[in-house]
């Protein structure tokens, strides 16, 4: 080998070495990932908003079909009457900003595959098969970051329109195995995937119905990839096969704290998270606020579902829970956005949260106490007690405390009856340093 060729050699080989080790995607670090999803975290209150075509009847979103309790055509023929005609984004966005939320999540599109926008991947879109005619995506998307708030999409994986898609009701299918198809089908999805990326950029994207494949017939890995690439900010929801960010319960309020940091519970008003002109079980106030005091102090996010009618009008009993919410949001801030979990029930019988800095312990009070109330194994001194949102500052009374003795005092707090909030009244503790609890097991006597 003559001198010019070695050196060439040596050249490419440092090129190599410098393209794999140093310019390689390093995989994100989990202190990357808490700034990635400090936002969310932060944010304790969002909007689910499903709106579709199952609103003009009334019925399931798109279950009813594949259940059986409608037939396909006849659930089809719900696009024919969707006419979004009262839809006003700006309307939705003020009184979702007005409940405390701090983003929306919006279905893109839901299983049965009718895309709210004009997607040039498939026909099945508002804008090509209902009196809509536009795409229903953009003017929320535009309203929502004009007032300050994160946009998600919901999208659901699983299409039980399309023709190259397996599954179609629950007792019959397109097809078993078929590559070519299901090749067909996954190009489709990607493309559907990428044009909302690419369209609305979302800082949220919320997937469904994961179930039906696995993430190597997804192609989870590529699909997070895809949306990273275009929005390294990105957060993915966990319906995505083990590619996503974060926890998804569904419903059902978590009784012990989730192990996950981050994790959002999405729950319906009512019983349904479309429109249903007959289900009128809807949760109180109270009982939506404290389900979200739950979370908040197990550190998570209340995704709470809103279903517009087929013209776009949100159901009245639902702006009502929102508009209570809201006032509810309002005075109570400090005590909600960008709190973490709270501590143990073992020192307060009750919901807590904590300040970032873990030196404002907050109280939440879902009762009338009869009597004071009290809080247990509180090594540090407090600074000063008060009345979230209403400023009254509170009495203390700590008893047995043996000045020879590790245990904390028992701190009672007097709450008078008229700083009660009439639906969740909050206390703030402030203490001197970050909160530091006695958790040991029972004391040695030595003298006293
Ligand atoms: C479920 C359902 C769906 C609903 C979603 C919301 O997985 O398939 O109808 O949209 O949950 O979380």
């Amino acid at each position: 080998m003559n001198r010019l060729n070695q050196i060439t050699i040596l050249i490419l080989m440092i090129m190599t070495f410098l393209n794999v080790y140093l310019f390689a995607e390093q995989p994100e670090t989990p202190e990357q990932k808490a700034e990635r999803l400090q936002w969310f975290q932060d944010a304790k209150l969002g909007i689910f908003i499903h709106w579709g075509i199952y609103a003009v009847n009334g019925i399931d979103e798109s279950w009813s079909f594949f259940n059986g309790y409608i037939t396909y055509d006849d659930y089809m023929k719900q696009l024919n009457n969707f006419t979004a005609k009262n839809y006003d984004p700006k309307a939705w966005v003020k009184l979702i900003k007005e409940s405390g939320a701090q983003y929306a999540v919006l279905t893109s599109k839901h299983h049965d595959g009718v895309a709210l926008w004009d997607s040039k991947y498939g026909d099945l879109n508002v804008v090509n098969k209902t009196p809509v005619g536009k795409d229903l995506i953009q003017p929320l998307v535009k309203s929502l970051r004009k007032n300050d708030l994160k946009v998600g999409l919901y999208y659901s994986l699983l299409d039980w329109s399309h023709m190259d898609y397996p599954n179609h009701l629950r007792n019959k299918k397109r097809y078993e195995n078929d590559s070519l198809r299901w090749a067909n089908f996954v190009k489709f999805n990607l493309g559907q995937i990428e044009e909302i990326s690419k369209k609305y950029n979302p800082d949220l994207v919320w997937f469904d119905g994961d179930w039906e494949q696995s993430a190597e017939r997804w192609k989870a890995k590529e699909i997070r990839e895809m949306l990273l690439n275009k929005n390294p900010n990105v957060i993915i929801n966990s319906r995505l096969q083990g590619y996503g960010d974060y926890a998804t319960p569904e419903q059902g309020l978590p009784v012990t704290r989730p192990k996950s940091l981050w994790w959002e519970l999405c729950m319906t008003m009512n019983d349904s998270w479309g429109f249903q002109h007959n289900d009128h079980n809807y949760k109180t106030p109270n009982q939506v606020i404290r389900i979200l005091v739950d979370c908040i102090g197990m550190g998570g996010n209340l995704l709470l579902d809103i279903g517009p009618k087929a013209d776009g009008t949100i159901p009245k009993e639902q702006v009502q829970i929102l508009k209570e919410l809201g006032r509810w949001t309002q005075k109570h801030k400090e005590a909600i956005y960008g709190t973490r979990a709270g501590i143990p029930k073992d020192h307060f019988y009750g919901a807590t949260a904590l300040s970032k800095n873990r030196e404002i312990l907050y109280l939440y009070l879902p009762h009338k106490p009869n009597g004071s109330v009290v809080l247990k194994g509180i090594k540090n001194q407090i600074n000063r007690i008060w009345i979230v949102g209403n400023g009254t500052k509170l009495a203390w009374d700590i008893k047995m405390k043996a000045y020879w003795s590790s245990v904390p005092g028992l701190i009672y707090i007097d709450v008078p009856e008229k700083v009660l909030d009439e639906q969740v009244t909050v206390i703030a503790v402030l203490l001197k340093g970050p909160i530091e609890l006695y958790r040991e097991d029972v004391q040695k006597i030595e003298s006293n």
